[in-house]
């Protein structure tokens, strides 16, 4: 049974659809209801089981309430990919706007680390889970105007380290995904002056996150990967 945060559409979506081909259930939330639903209808289309529910994972209620809703439904979480994610503004750091900044650093990390929390009431408790977290390029190195983008996902990446190191002992792993540019809304609002279709579909990028969910990555916790040109050793 697999979680995937802003599985709507974009890279969550293309995640939600290669579990659920594997023959996953899949759970899916992000805060627009009616392209959640729309998803769900894609999936279900291609014969997956998949639920979903609408949620804004900044605010730690509703990560509470979306947790008990997945519990409700499938009675466990397996694996969990903190997917969802926000642009905000590309400003410099001098004109950054606060309320962006306090906004961008819930959506992209304060999430990250809620949904953590409660699933891992779960994973700890039934001792098995998997936990895969999105990245950035500039998570790793920063670069002007990216702001509190750039400044969230350095804090994924350290977030990612903690929290493979706390639950080794209940044979959780956990790493961290930089997908690379992908074709996506997220990316077009980032780089309106590019040609989309230069850049790999959510689709092509999405076995890495089949390989760090399954069996076969069992001894890999507390790193991080490219899904760029990533391939099966
Ligand atoms: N695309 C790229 O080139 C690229 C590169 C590097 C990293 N990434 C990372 O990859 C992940 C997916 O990116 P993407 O390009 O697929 O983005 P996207 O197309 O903008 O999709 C983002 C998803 O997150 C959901 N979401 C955003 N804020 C949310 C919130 N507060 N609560 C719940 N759901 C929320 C969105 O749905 P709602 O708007 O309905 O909430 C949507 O489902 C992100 O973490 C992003 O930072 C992407």
């Amino acid at each position: 049974m697999a979680l995937i945060t802003g599985g709507s559409r974009g890279i969550g979506k293309a995640i939600a659809m290669a579990y659920a081909r594997e023959g996953a259930k899949v759970f899916i939330c992000a805060r627009k209801r009616g392209v959640l639903r729309k998803a769900a209808e894609e999936i279900r289309a291609a014969g997956g089981e998949v639920r979903w529910y609408a949620a804004d994972i900044s605010k730690a209620n509703a990560v509470r309430r979306l947790v008990r809703q997945v519990c409700r439904a499938y009675g466990t979480i397996h694996i969990l990919v903190n997917n969802a994610g926000t642009l905000g503004p590309r400003e410099p750091i001098i004109h950054y706007p606060v309320p962006a900044w306090e906004k961008v650093v819930k959506a992209n990390l304060t999430a990250v680390f809620l949904v953590t929390r409660e699933a891992l009431g779960v994973m700890a408790r039934q001792k098995e889970g998997v936990i895969i977290n999105l990245s950035s390029g500039v998570g790793r190195i920063g670069k002007a105007r990216w702001g509190a983008y750039a400044a969230a996902k350095f804090g994924v990446e350290g977030l990612t380290q903690v929290v493979a190191e706390e639950v080794k002992e209940w044979n959780i792993r956990v790493n961290a995904v930089n997908p690379g540019g992908t074709r996506t809304e997220m990316r077009a609002a980032a780089y309106p002056d590019e040609e989309p279709m230069t850049l790999p579909t959510p689709e092509e990028i999405a076995p890495i996150f089949v390989y760090l969910a399954s069996d076969e990555s069992r001894e890999i916790s507390g790193k991080s990967f490219d899904a760029r040109g990533w391939r099966k050793i």
